[in-house]
């Protein structure tokens, strides 16, 4: 039994999907409608329930709870997949006002933070569990498209995944990330596409489009990834495959970055 948060869209939708194809019920936790990933799973013949909130309210980890002991059974896997991209308009802190920090480590960093600790006792409880966190290549290196408050609420997440990692393994419980590079996603799509027509082409949203070309360029897989490609890895990390891996934080990002 699976949750699996940003289920609504993107990544998270897609991780969803195959580990539902791989036989896990899922609860699907998204601030927006996550009907259209429910009706995905259903033709897959997978059991599903949506719950609709916000990450950073305290009360959605426990709702999520919930719902997976009423409908399914604890959960033996989380996948914290919810974010928020923060484009930066302009290089440099000037641009982040402490409204918007607060916001994208909100939702970056404090709801894995308050997933993780709703469902961590179920599953030590169990003796096993598999928690996966997405946070990013700006979490390795830096955004080249988004704010500082970005980077650091990625890279506070890679600092959350060794924690937790360091002290449940011996309960059985692997905790590990992974650290997408481009991924054909709404989110950034919307990164790259202002919303207002009229400034579509600003000089702010053209030097975002350079450089996720210049990302593109740089990688040695010379495309952007699916999101179906990251639910795979998701889904090795989640599963007995990986039974010795905890810890990590896997590059999945076309071999941008190489470590
Ligand atoms: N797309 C990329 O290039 C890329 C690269 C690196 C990392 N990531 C990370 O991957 C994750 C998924 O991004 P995506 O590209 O699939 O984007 P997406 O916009 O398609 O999906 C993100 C989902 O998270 C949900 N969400 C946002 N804020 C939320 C909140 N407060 N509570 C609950 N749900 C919330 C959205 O509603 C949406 O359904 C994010 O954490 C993002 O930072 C994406």
């Amino acid at each position: 039994m699976a949750v699996v948060t940003g289920a609504a869209s993107g990544i998270g939708q897609a991780t969803a999907l195959q580990l539902a194809c791989e036989g896990a019920s899922v609860v699907l936790v998204d601030v927006c409608d996550s009907e259209e990933t429910q009706a995905l799973l259903r033709e897959h013949g997978a059991r599903s329930v949506c719950v609709t909130a916000d990450v950073s309210d305290p009360r959605t980890a426990t709702t999520a709870r919930d719902a997976a002991l009423r409908h399914f059974s604890a959960a033996s896997v989380l996948v914290n997949v919810a974010g928020l991209p923060d484009v930066a308009p302009e290089p440099g802190i000037a641009c982040v006002d402490l409204d918007r920090w607060m916001r994208v480590m909100a939702v970056n960093l404090n709801g894995p933070f308050l997933m993780a600790r709703a469902l961590l006792p179920d599953m030590q409880a169990a003796g096993a569990g598999a928690i996966v966190n997405v946070s990013s290549m700006a979490g390795r290196l830096y955004s080249l498209n988004a704010t500082p408050a970005y980077t650091a609420s990625k890279a506070g997440l890679l600092g959350l995944t060794r924690h937790l990692a360091s002290d449940y393994g011996a309960f059985g419980i692997r905790v590990n990330a992974i650290c997408p590079g481009s991924v054909d996603t709404p989110m950034l799509r919307g990164s790259l596409d202002s919303r207002d027509a009229a400034t579509r082409s600003d000089p702010a949203t053209q030097r975002r489009r350079d450089r996720v070309a210049a990302v593109r360029s740089m990688t040695a897989l010379g495309r952007m990834s699916t999101a179906a490609e990251q639910a795979s890895v998701i889904a090795f990390l989640a599963s007995r495959d990986a039974a010795f891996v905890t810890g990590v934080a896997l590059d999945t990002n076309g071999g941008f970055y190489m470590a």
